[in-house]
């Protein structure tokens, strides 16, 4: 299983986790009750209130947003260029060891 470290926005907490391949990183952070990302349309790309920023290490990997999420990543709050919406990364085993930061505040 796929290993993801979501950091704190302050950098002070990192929690590990194990990762479904095929599941989303926003489903693994929702499920390990992770602080600070909320979801609030379940994955539909509608919300903007999982957005994470992947570690600038792994930002070439997970690549970027689609059009769609682009346009919502506008409504997130401190949008960087690493930022992503959770909800659209799909988990692979190239994927294992990822690392992504909770944003201070969602959208
Ligand atoms: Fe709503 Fe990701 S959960 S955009």
């Amino acid at each position: 299983m796929p290993k993801i470290t979501f950091v704190s926005a302050d950098g002070a907490e990192r929690t590990d986790i194990d990762a479904a391949s095929g599941s989303t990183v926003m489903e693994n952070a929702i499920k390990n009750m992770i602080p600070g990302i909320e979801a609030e349309c379940g994955g539909a790309c509608a919300c903007a209130t999982c957005h994470v920023y992947v570690d600038d290490a792994w930002a070439e990997k997970v690549g970027s947003p689609e059009p769609m999420e682009e346009d919502m990543l506008d409504f997130a709050y401190d949008v960087k260029p690493t930022s992503r919406l959770s909800c659209q990364i799909k988990v692979t085993d190239e994927l294992d060891g990822l690392v992504v930061q909770v944003p201070e505040r969602q959208a």
